[in-house]
């Protein structure tokens, strides 16, 4: 029984597999059942009782072992087989870029310009940072004129004709007055700056779309009927239009317009306040006077203009209580307008 026990020890030592069956089958034929080991602990049984002792021991070690060398063969040939394998695993789904989604100023303003467009008319765009002619002057409004003083205008330079950031896109009509030949169909969509304190309902940056239509016998029919397009696109076809007078200096007549209340549909809600009835942009009648500022003959032409805030309009649309949303940048808001891509 001694060497047969060396025997088989030798074995294990030699013992070198390099594939899972060859290992497999070291392990059935050590210690299976008919295994070599296993054979020699049922011969166990007949050992004299004084050497019980010491083949027991030995029987115990060389199963121990035995098991100890099938495992690490195992283990080598595992190591061996992911070493070899490529460090990557071309069958995974790769890595998404996060998408981006647009800006919902973004998703309102390119909105109110396709319905326009779709009515005609052109897109205009100027500069930021204006000249006073060009946002005050041309535009009527009397020297003394509130809008010209501190509280609403950032200026860069003082003096006589200050530069200053504009306070409407109107600037880009003028310069379409004075430049584009006639007739004149635009929109100018824009940023626009007003010194004036941040709150839910006001902030000093944001964003505008003004209108312009300037030809031979523009009425104001004309007008009322583009605005009532334009409501019904963008709120619904039920949507009703009222208009109520206003004042503005570059226009006359001058009216603001409401639309009915598309969450309630007239009846009286929190959003448009019990009226049922939501302010969504300022119109009017070119003035002579602006017309005649530009080069245009007012004896011969008239035209309309209207002017709406973008983020009012996002804020009825999608019932956003607080204006500054819109410009903190906070993914969680942002996020909400993905699927309108
Ligand atoms: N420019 C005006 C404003 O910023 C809006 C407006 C435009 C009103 C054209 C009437 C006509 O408030």
């Amino acid at each position: 029984m001694r060497e047969r026990i060396e025997a088989i020890l030798a074995e294990i030592n030699d013992l070198k597999c390099r594939k899972e069956q060859e290992i497999e089958e070291a392990r059935v034929r050590l210690l299976g059942k008919k295994g070599e080991v296993t054979k020699l602990f049922e011969e166990f049984r007949s050992v004299a009782p004084e050497l019980k002792k010491e083949f027991g021991k030995s029987l115990n070690e060389l199963k121990n072992l035995a098991s100890a060398k099938i495992e690490e063969l195992r283990n080598a040939l595992e190591n061996s087989a992911e070493a070899s394998a490529p460090s990557f695993d071309l069958t995974k789904p790769g890595d998404s870029y996060p998408l981006g989604s647009r800006h919902p100023v973004s998703i309102v303003r390119e909105e109110i310009v396709a319905i326009f467009r779709k009515l005609g008319y052109d897109v205009a765009e100027g500069p930021e940072v204006e000249d006073d002619w060009h946002v005050f002057e041309a535009l009527n409004f009397p020297p003394e004129h509130p809008a010209r003083e501190m509280q609403d205008t950032f200026f860069v330079t003082s003096g006589e004709n200050p530069i200053l950031l504009r306070t409407h896109t109107s600037s880009v009509q003028v310069r379409a007055m004075e430049t584009m030949p006639l007739p004149i169909r635009i929109v100018c969509p824009g940023r626009v700056f007003r010194n004036e304190a941040i709150s839910a309902r006001a902030h000093c940056i944001f964003h505008q779309v003004e209108g312009l239509y300037i030809d031979e016998n523009v009425t104001f029919a004309d007008m009322k009927q583009a605005i009532l397009l334009f409501a019904r696109e963008m709120f619904g076809s039920e949507t009703r239009i009222r208009m109520r007078p206003s004042y503005f200096p570059f226009t006359e007549p001058s009216a603001e317009v409401d639309v009915s209340c598309n969450i309630c549909h007239g009846k009286g809600c929190n959003i448009c306040k019990g009226t049922g009835w939501l302010e969504i942009l300022g119109c009017g009648m070119v003035d002579p006077n602006v017309l005649e500022a530009s080069g245009i003959d007012s004896k011969k032409y008239s035209g309309f203009a209207f002017g709406m805030g973008v983020e009012r309009i996002a804020m009825l649309k999608w019932q956003v209580k607080d204006l500054r949303n819109y410009f903190e940048n906070d993914l969680r808001f942002l996020k909400e307008f993905e699927t309108n891509i």
